[in-house]
């Protein structure tokens, strides 16, 4: 099934799209190849933000309800069946559905996959671990977050893993003030992953997010200085850092969404979303 002989993951069945009631109002990107350039600028007024706060809220929720079903023996079809009716009853649409052609409402990654798992018949197995990355749209504005679970037990190696890649997300967000440029987040996150020899991914970035997905703004996770946007109060947008116990290398299934680690390496990942304050960053999708 859905794992070869060195128990790598492989690709799986992916069930019919699953409905959206027609109440619920859809981003302009869906039934589309891709969405509209956004023209808009990453920083809010106080109402919007409140409305990013309500979006955020129900995908951090989500993950949250998805996260109580998963055990040895889940598939990732049945989270993502979760997370679709979760984010739906709150009036909201989940914005991977329909995005660029992804087929689900939830990204589900395992193991050696880095993200932008489609949840398929996979079903997990204890010592596994799996991310869950959920974006609600409400109010024409999305938020935008994901956590790792550990499925049963696993090795302390594994559960080291997670846990610093969710102790780099916080640093990341320590890093956060206006007037400093974005760079500093992701040189936060990667001295503190280098600390135990972890990879970096540098291919998959942070970004900014609220009326648009993807706003355009990037959040890099490593040391790269040509990322000089400069932090404001009221801007909004992710950081997601993933980092694997290999290399950063990555390859893509040819299903054009599913990204693995190419030594197989196993690899962890946390998101969330945030408002830049005069203080710092206001995490908007806490759990
Ligand atoms: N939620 C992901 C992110 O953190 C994006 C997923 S796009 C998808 O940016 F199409 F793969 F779902
Ligand atoms: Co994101
Ligand atoms: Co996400």
């Amino acid at each position: 099934m859905p794992r070869d002989s060195h128990g790598h993951l492989t690709p799986g069945r992916i069930s019919p799209l699953r409905p959206v009631p027609s109440s619920i109002v859809r981003p302009e990107y869906v039934g589309k190849a891709a969405p509209a350039d956004y023209t808009g600028g990453d920083v809010y007024d106080a109402a919007t933000i409140e409305l990013i706060r309500e979006s955020s809220r129900i995908a951090a929720d989500a993950i949250t309800a998805v996260g109580e079903a998963i055990r040895p023996g889940v598939t990732t079809e049945q989270l993502d069946v979760i997370a679709h009716d979760y984010v739906t009853s709150h009036g909201a649409y989940p914005s991977t559905l329909g995005y660029r052609g992804f087929p689900k409402s939830v990204c589900t990654s395992v193991n050696e996959v880095i993200c932008h798992g489609i949840p398929d018949d996979t079903v997990l197995l204890d010592g596994d671990i799996v991310n869950i990355d959920i974006t609600a749209y409400k109010n024409g504005v999305h938020g935008d977050t994901n956590r790792t679970f550990v499925v049963g037990d696993a090795p302390q190696t594994t559960v080291d893993l997670v846990e610093r890649t969710r102790e780099a997300l916080n640093r990341g967000i320590k890093a956060v003030a206006p007037g400093r440029q974005v760079n500093v987040i992701g040189r936060a996150i990667e001295m503190y992953a280098k600390r135990f020899g972890y990879g970096v991914v540098r291919d998959y970035t942070g970004h900014g997010v609220g009326r648009a997905f993807h706003s355009g703004l990037i959040i890099p996770h490593y040391d790269a200085p040509q990322f000089d946007d400069v932090m404001e109060v009221g801007m909004v947008f992710t950081i997601e850092p993933m980092l694997t116990l290999g290399g950063v290398d990555a390859d893509i299934w040819a299903d054009d969404w599913t990204v693995t680690t190419r030594d197989f390496s196993l690899t962890a990942q946390f998101e969330h979303t945030m408002v830049v304050t005069e203080r710092g960053a206001e995490v908007l999708t806490t759990y």
